[in-house]
């Protein structure tokens, strides 16, 4: 028996190997410190939690409308009217199990066969898995840390075919942590309108800022509102990875077909972590800035010891948890008598060596790089970067 061809257009993950390596590893006794976290490290806020077990207590355990309870997406609308300055109305959001969710209903409706969607690189790598489940052909490209790892208009007017359905864009990114600033979405957002190709634009990183502020390409005028879909989450935000609640907003159609497809596939996200994310969404939260300081001081300490490592260098990421820093003068060299090919190879020896785990560039389309997430206590950070540089020293 055959499985679907479908399943042959999902690449294993690259990244898998070094953090399944890294998990047995810690299994055995080994004292590893893990770069690759995808997630804060702090715990769900308490008020956030008895939010959750209070619904649990007052019985709201059943089904809800598939596209979210309307207090949570009345409270969406609040978020982007006080936070992005764009006016939704109730038919222009849904409510999905995460982020990721959301962005998978928004390209299975959007593109297919025949389509192709820009997707500039580094890349966060579900959307490349995605745009291929969907038949789509992804149009890749490449990014430079001269410019930012952004996207520049010259560029991007220069892949803009008659099929170009969608771009896709990522700011705050994962992995590189830049932000897009006004202009630079003016300018892309000028292109989609002339051409007439949507944007999806993936802003989940938004509250997590260091420098700059956060613009969603939506609130730049109504005809470019009305070809984005911008998908956010409380994932990122509110430390509440696992209770999976996201959501997107755009034109009433796609919406409406997104509804369907989850219709048919999940129903509703669940009712309990909707009641949790009303509460994050709704509440004021301390908890974010105390966040958002640690985490900058983290990512001020990792940049600075970085850069002073000789063969590497890095940009200082102005949001997210990540650092992207460029190993390629280590590439071709040996270290620990083991030649160094590419992000692969780099993060295996930081690994074996090192008892470091680092997620590969390749994961993300650029062989060049390796991804340090800071998601970790400074602790971790000062041992794991001190390994690094003893090992690079040798
Ligand atoms: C850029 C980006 N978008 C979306 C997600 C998924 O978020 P969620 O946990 O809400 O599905 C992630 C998670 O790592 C991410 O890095």
């Amino acid at each position: 028996m055959k499985l679907a061809k479908r399943t042959a257009l999902i690449s294993p993950s690259p990244t898998l190997a070094v953090t399944a390596k890294a998990k047995q590893m810690k299994a055995q006794g080994i004292d590893v410190i893990g770069f690759g976290a995808g997630e804060p490290d702090f715990d769900t806020p308490i008020y956030i939690k008895d939010a959750a077990k209070k619904s649990i207590d007052e019985g709201f355990t059943k089904y809800t409308a598939t596209s979210g309870i309307e207090e949570l997406k009345k409270a969406i609308c609040q978020k982007f009217k006080k936070d992005n300055a764009i006016d939704y109305e109730l038919p222009q959001i849904i409510v999905s199990c995460g982020a990721k969710h959301s962005l998978f209903n928004a390209i299975m409706c959007l593109c297919e066969k025949g389509d192709e969607v820009i997707l500039p690189s580094p890349y966060w790598v579900t959307y490349l898995e995605q745009i291929k489940l969907s038949g789509a052909t992804p149009v890749i490209i490449e990014t430079s840390e001269k410019y930012n790892f952004k996207l520049l208009h010259k560029t991007l007017k220069h892949h803009i075919t008659p099929k170009t359905k969608c771009l896709i864009l990522n700011s705050p990114s994962n992995p590189t942590g830049m932000v897009y600033s006004r202009d630079e979405l003016k300018a892309i957002a000028d292109l989609a309108v002339k051409n007439e190709f949507y944007v999806i634009s993936d802003e989940v990183y938004e509250k997590l800022i260091y420098e700059g502020e956060h613009t969603s390409i939506a609130s730049l005028g109504p005809e470019i509102k009305n070809l984005t879909i911008v998908i956010n989450g409380v994932s990122k935000s509110y430390s509440m990875t696992g209770w999976r609640i996201g959501y997107a907003a755009g034109p009433k159609d796609v919406i409406a077909a997104m509804g369907n497809l989850q219709d048919h596939s999940t129903s509703n996200p669940t009712s309990i972590a909707q009641k949790a994310a009303l509460t994050a969404i709704s509440e004021n939260d301390p908890a974010l800035a105390k966040m958002v300081r640690e985490f900058r001081a983290r990512r001020d300490y990792m940049i600075e010891k970085l850069i002073s490592i000789p063969g590497v260098s890095c940009l200082k990421p102005q949001g997210a948890f990540y650092a992207f820093p460029n190993i390629s003068k280590l590439i071709g060299k040996k270290i620990k008598n083991q030649k160094i090919t590419g992000s692969l190879s780099f993060t295996e020896v930081l690994l074996n060596e090192a008892k470091v785990a680092a997620v590969p560039g390749i994961a993300f389309g650029a062989d060049k790089y390796i991804r340090l997430s800071y998601a970790t206590s400074l602790d971790n950070i000062k041992e794991g970067l001190k390994r690094i540089e003893n090992i690079l020293k040798e």
